[in-house]
């Protein structure tokens, strides 16, 4: 059972966003036509937009036929523009004006209003926008009908064409065009189906909403959402009804993302969810699971909104996210993409629905692992039609009369090869369908051909990567840089059991770590990219340029890497023994004796001090924290997840201010200033050695208030000279009390309020060292066998651990030729960060 490696469980990075530049919560659109067809008079809806009546020669209307309104003025309607129709028994153009060019929407509102002259219930009629888009072919609205579409208009005027089928009229009841922001569709979108396709050119495709819901909430009308839209609930999509529960907050306590706003979709949306009902079980296992019912022959543009208002802190909820049976995001996890509870989120994805069963199903559900709180969460679904191939919105022929052909009637299901750049999706598919391809085909698009080459200082290579992708140059040979063996996806699939879900060791945001075993026996932990994770590809080359900078005994070592198929696989050595938090707490592993603990730590303070000093350019860890501390078979601690500049030669300056880290050990000062020095590992690492001695979290939001940061309380009760009190039960009797200051002394002073009163890793190491020969001349009568030495089980106890005094720092540093390669397993936690230190 000791084969965890550090699940995410606690080993969650957040990133607080700096306040965001004020982005209009309100639009004023441009164009803004609202016409109550048929009405002799203008009409003012109860949402105070004011229809304008075109009952006689309407300004917009081209029509030669004979003018007909008809009205049912005691017809029980919804809304006042229901009572009356225009209808035309010959062609029809409603002509709008375009003052700006771009997204608008366009909503026509149907009822076939009762009267003498026509029976409306059966006409059949076709309407064609802007001469090019079907919008609706033979149609028959049989009841109220409102059709909304969103297209980029790029004509001067917007046309509507009402045309009936042979003998048949056509009407209408009221028709909206009005200008909408340019942030509603994105450029770019990731493909669900086909997996891993990466679809460009977004805003040449127009869109027709099929559903939009306020899940877990009420019905949000036109006059409640800042661009008129209506949301409409939830609950008749949902498959098992019991098993969903809602819940909501007050609207005004929803925040927004730095380049969010309140126009994607309103805070009332956001302020409500549905998440598991867990009052049968205490560990619900199911998905809440909303259906869908689509045609298949259309694209789709599926828009999920979350928004963490179900937990209590911060990194308590990962979930996975379904769609059409297969996994969108897997261990979505809200407090790492947002940074906060009750931000706003949403995630758009492309799907081709002739791929996809039926019926259409937006899952969420609950992760296997034993991470945070078994709980999933939605707030909002957002489902858009896109035209097909011959722009349509309905039915399979264009307005000029060109039909679908061929076997696929949506878009080109051929996937766009175009996937470069994150634009990953449920991989498992993806591996299985691209296996096939030809070997040079897989060369081409492999990642690392335009990752590499690695050198940082090549700032351009992001957008010169482009341009290369197919270029032979840029291959890719792994001998010449240091990052241990080619590993094929094929041998990869074998040591994990084809990605068995049993085989999982860790999830992360970045993907799943899963035990795998080579075919020589060699036991590893293969990481595969997610490549939904938002942080996916970036921190995936910065890993990889610092794998192959850095090398050392307590850094987790690189055993090799596959990047067929466009894969993003690394390889490290299998940490046998889990986490070093694993052992203090949590996870009921035997206890650890005093002497152990503080091995453990002096190794991963080696590691640390080697990624100060010790490499070329000095690195920052950012996220220090006892679950990045790893055991290997020998109990040899072994940093982990570390090394990860993001901004060296790549032009992303505002990484280096954007505060990243884990809650809880987070340094104040970097916090406050926005600048990140080695100090701030400093700072966690006391508050790992917190948690070594006092054997909790570094957060516990379950105890109270004063004892729910560990660095605040355990300092409160050090500088009374109490600390005694609060150490683990387990060290009481076994600990010598100087060796216990001295340890307790090293954290205070990594603690402290500013940077420059810190200690370097090389204090740190000096203090520990000390305080392990303080354990061992107090505890000659007893043996070093503390309460732990249980811990082994036959285990040998860390005899490798190389605990050489170290008298200076500069000796700390260890032999960097040491063949060890840096290592990353929880994936979201990837934050080193790279500095020149040498103003310190
Ligand atoms: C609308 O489409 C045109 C042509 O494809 C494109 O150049 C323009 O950027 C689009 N407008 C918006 C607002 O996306
Ligand atoms: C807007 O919301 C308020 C409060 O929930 C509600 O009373 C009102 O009827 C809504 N208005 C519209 C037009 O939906
Ligand atoms: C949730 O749904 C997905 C996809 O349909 C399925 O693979 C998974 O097994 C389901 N999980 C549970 C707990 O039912
Ligand atoms: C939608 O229509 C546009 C314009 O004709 C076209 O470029 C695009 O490919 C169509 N969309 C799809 C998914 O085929």
């Amino acid at each position: 059972m000791a084969i965890l490696l550090p699940l995410l469980l606690f080993s969650v990075t957040i990133s607080t966003v700096s306040p965001a530049p004020t982005k209009p919560d309100t639009f004023k659109p441009p164009d803004n036509y609202l016409i109550d067809c048929g009405s002799s008079s203008q009409t003012t809806l109860p949402d105070r937009r004011t229809f304008s009546s075109d009952s006689s020669s309407s300004q917009y209307l081209k029509y030669d036929g004979r003018e007909i309104n008809v009205h049912d003025q005691s017809a029980k309607v919804p809304l006042p523009i229901y009572k009356s129709a225009k209808v035309f028994n010959a062609k029809a153009t409603y002509s709008f004006h375009v003052t700006k060019p771009g997204w608008h929407w366009v909503r026509l509102h149907f009822n076939p209003v009762k009267n003498n002259e026509f029976k409306l219930d059966e006409t059949k009629f076709s309407v064609v926008a802007c001469n090019t888009l079907v919008l609706l072919h033979e149609y028959t609205p049989k009841a109220i009908e409102m059709q909304e579409y969103l297209m980029n208009v790029t004509t001067p005027n917007v046309n509507i064409v009402f045309s009936g089928e042979k003998d048949s009229p056509a009407f209408v009841n009221a028709i909206e065009v009005v200008s909408a922001p340019d942030m509603l569709i994105p450029e770019h979108a990731d493909a669900l189906f086909p997996v891993g396709k990466k679809v460009d050119g977004m805003t040449r495709f127009s869109f027709q909403k099929m559903y939009r819901l306020n899940v877990g909430g009420g019905e949000i009308g036109p006059g409640n959402d800042t661009l008129g839209r209506h949301w409409d609930t939830d609950r008749k999509y949902q498959k098992v009804q019991s098993g969903a529960k809602s819940v909501s907050i007050a609207p005004n306590v929803v925040t927004y993302l730095e380049g969010g706003s309140p126009l994607i979709a309103p805070p009332t949306v956001y302020a409500s969810a549905v998440q598991m009902g867990n009052s049968e079980t205490s560990s619900p296992n199911f998905n809440v699971t909303w259906q869908f019912d689509l045609d298949h022959s259309y694209p789709y543009l599926v828009r999920l909104h979350f928004c963490d208002i179900v937990s209590k802190s911060l990194n308590e909820l990962y979930f996975n996210v379904y769609v059409g049976g297969k996994i969108a995001v897997s261990a979505l996890d809200l407090s790492t993409v947002t940074g906060g509870l009750s931000v706003a989120y949403y995630k758009d994805l492309f799907v081709e629905a002739s791929l996809v069963s039926n019926p259409f199903l937006v899952q969420i559900g609950p992760l296997n692992e034993p991470i945070g709180t078994k709980n999933a969460i939605l707030n909002g679904v957002e489902i858009l039609r896109i035209n097909n191939s011959v722009n349509s919105l309905d039915g399979v022929f264009g307005a000029d009369g060109r039909s679908v052909t061929g076997p696929s009637r949506g878009t080109v299901a051929a996937v766009g090869f175009a996937m470069m750049f994150g634009a990953f999706a449920g991989l498992g598919a993806m591996a299985v369908k691209w296996q096939k391809r030809p070997q040079d085909w897989q060369k081409k698009n492999s990642f690392s051909s335009w990752l590499l080459p690695l050198h940082a200082g090549d700032s351009s290579f992001m957008a010169s990567s482009k341009t290369s992708l197919g270029s032979k140059k840029s291959a890719f040979y792994s001998s010449t840089m240091g990052m241990g063996r080619y590993l094929s996806f094929a041998e990869l699939q074998e040591a994990t059991k084809n990605w068995d879900s049993n085989s999982i060791i860790g999830v992360g945001g970045f993907g799943n770590v899963y035990l795998g075993v080579l075919d020589d026996g060699t036991k590893v932990a293969v990481k595969r990219g997610n490549s939904q994770s938002e942080q996916g590809i970036h921190e995936f080359q910065t890993e990889l340029q610092m794998l192959s900078k850095l090398r050392h005994r307590h850094l987790v070592s690189l055993i090799g890497y596959c990047d067929e198929n466009a894969e993003m696989i690394l390889v490290y050595e299998y940490m046998k023994h889990g986490s070093m938090r694993d052992h203090l707490y949590g996870k009921n592993l035997p206890a650890i004796s005093w002497k152990q603990r503080l091995e453990m730590c002096i190794g991963a303070v080696r590691g640390l001090h080697y990624l100060h000093t010790g490499a070329a350019s000095a690195i920052i860890h950012r996220d220090v924290k006892s679950t990045n501390i790893l055991l290997d078979e020998n109990f040899i601690a072994k940093m982990s997840d570390f090394g990860l500049s993001k901004d060296v030669g790549m032009g992303e300056a505002h990484v280096s201010t954007a505060v990243k880290g884990s809650f809880g050990y987070l340094d104040p000062e970097y916090f406050r200033k926005q600048q990140l020095t080695d100090k701030s590992d400093v700072y966690s690492f006391g508050v790992v050695l917190l948690e070594v001695l006092c054997a909790r979290p570094a957060i516990d939001p379950a105890l109270p208030r004063e004892q729910v940061n560990l660095a605040e309380w355990a300092m409160q009760w050090k500088r009374k000279g109490l600390l005694e009190k609060i150490i683990d039960p387990h060290l009481v009797g076994h600990i010598n009390p100087e060796s216990m200051n001295k340890c307790a002394e090293a954290a205070e002073q990594c603690l402290s309020e500013y940077g420059v009163d810190r200690p370097t890793m090389g204090d740190v190491l000096w203090s520990l060292e000390y305080a392990l020969q303080l354990q061992d001349q107090g505890n000659t009568e007893e043996g070093s066998n503390g309460p732990g030495s249980c811990l082994a089980n036959g285990a040998p106890l860390a005899p490798a651990v190389d605990n050489r005094p170290v008298t200076t720092p500069a000796q700390a540093s260890e032999n960097p030729a040491e063949v060890q390669v840096i290592e990353e397993h929880s994936g979201t936690a990837m934050f080193a960060h790279h500095a020149n230190l040498n103003s310190r």
